[in-house]
């Protein structure tokens, strides 16, 4: 049998600090630290702890070039070999190695930069909930914490000898930016009409264009720009109140303005899900429609292999779409939001998507203001405007 080390390993010295009792009594030192290393390898999704034999042993093995297995034994022990080709930190070409060597194999195949497919699978969040882990702290609650946050410019060079710049002349996108806000106080009563949902999409994840650029090659146009031009953000929507419309989960079709319906559920139903995917954000969960912004990896990574700003502009496109979709929705008179704190596991699930593959961005949403009083998360964001 042969084996190679996974694709992607990172080794972490995690600290843990504990209170020292005895030296506390004794009136010196009250913390003790102790280090555990953890290897994190992104085509396992979770933290495995290794010791100085595990490490030794996985060194030992090259990434890329099989190796047999005996002379790996001979040298580490058959033990040692033995766990780490169950955990998947080492890969096995044997049919019970099957299932570990596929998603290492899946891993391979995307070009990700392996720092980035790091960041990406250990960032996401699952069943996180806001009384846990997030919370939305008033700007004077941050205040208090925090002391006197950094100042809200850089203010460098001297004023003395500036360009004074001409006033910002109006003009005809002014309305449409200025009215753009975070909304935090949908009504839950109110539906969003299909033909503001139809426009929504189709302007912001939709294709204007489609151009063929090789065979079976087609690039699409869309309203915001896209990293080589690949458009690999495509939206998933959560139908709770779109008149018309059957709520449920969607994927959006680009060139054919399509809404495919991957789940129908009831309206209570849609109601948790949108909640369980903001993590318990209820002020944003309660928008009739939410979008989900998958980049897909395969599609971006085609062209940037193995490329170190890659993942970075997955994200940059996704901020662009998130800005277009905030403008269609202020030119229709309605408040909109963008989260990135978002259960992205819990919504891989629900999708049927691989993290590896598609990357779960951000969920942004859109609809009516409720005209009653204003929410207590609303009033916290409205009294600084920031979030
Ligand atoms: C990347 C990103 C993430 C955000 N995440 C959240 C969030 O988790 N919850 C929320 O209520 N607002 C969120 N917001 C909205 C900001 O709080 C909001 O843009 C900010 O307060 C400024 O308000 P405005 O959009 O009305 O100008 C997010 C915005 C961005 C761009």
């Amino acid at each position: 049998m042969k084996i190679r080390r996974c694709a992607v390993l990172y080794i972490e010295p995690r600290e843990e600090l504990a209170i020292d009792w005895s030296s506390l009594f004794a009136g010196s030192t009250t913390l003790a630290a102790s280090t555990r290393w953890l290897a994190l390898a992104p085509h396992l999704d979770r933290e495995i702890e290794v010791d100085a034999a595990d490490l030794a042993a996985m060194a030992a093995v090259s990434q890329t070039v099989w190796s047999e297995l005996e002379a790996c034994e001979q040298c580490h022990g058959a033990a040692c070999v033995a766990r780490l080709l169950e955990l998947g930190l080492l890969i096995g070409d044997a049919p019970e190695h099957e299932a570990l060597r596929e998603r290492d194999e899946t891993l391979r195949a995307q070009h990700w930069r392996p720092l980035a497919a790091l960041a990406h699978t250990f960032s996401r969040w699952h069943d996180v909930r806001t009384e846990t882990g997030m919370e939305a702290p008033s700007f004077q609650q941050l205040l208090d914490r925090h002391g006197t946050p950094p100042a809200p410019t850089m203010d460098l060079g001297t004023p003395a000898s500036a360009f004074k710049l001409p006033k910002a002349a109006s003009g005809i996108l002014d309305e449409t930016l200025m009215k753009r806000y975070t909304g935090r106080n949908f009504d839950t009563g109110a539906s969003l009409p299909l033909a503001v949902a139809a426009r929504l999409l189709q302007r912001t994840f939709g294709a204007q264009e489609q151009r063929q650029v090789g065979p079976h090659a087609d690039v699409l146009k869309k309203t915001s720009p896209s990293g080589g031009g690949l458009h690999p953000v495509e939206a998933f929507v959560l139908v709770q109140r779109i008149a018309g419309v059957t709520p449920g989960l969607y994927y959006y079709h680009p060139t054919e303005h399509e809404l495919r319906p991957l789940r129908t559920m009831e309206s209570d139903e849609a109601a948790a899900v949108a909640l369980q995917m903001v993590a318990e954000q209820q002020w944003l969960a309660d928008a009739p429609m939410q979008v989900v912004m998958v980049g897909r990896i395969e599609r971006s990574f085609w062209k940037y292999r193995n490329h170190q700003k890659a993942y970075r502009a997955l994200a940059l496109d996704a901020g662009h779409l998130s800005q277009t979709f905030y403008l269609l929705a202020a030119e229709a008179g309605l408040p909109a939001f963008i989260t990135a704190a978002i259960n992205d596991v819990d919504i891989e699930r629900m999708l049927d998507l691989d993290h590896l593959r598609h990357a779960v961005i951000a969920v942004c949403g859109c609809g009516p203001a409720s005209t009653g009083p204003r929410n207590m998360v609303e009033l916290r964001y409205g009294e600084t405007g920031l979030g």
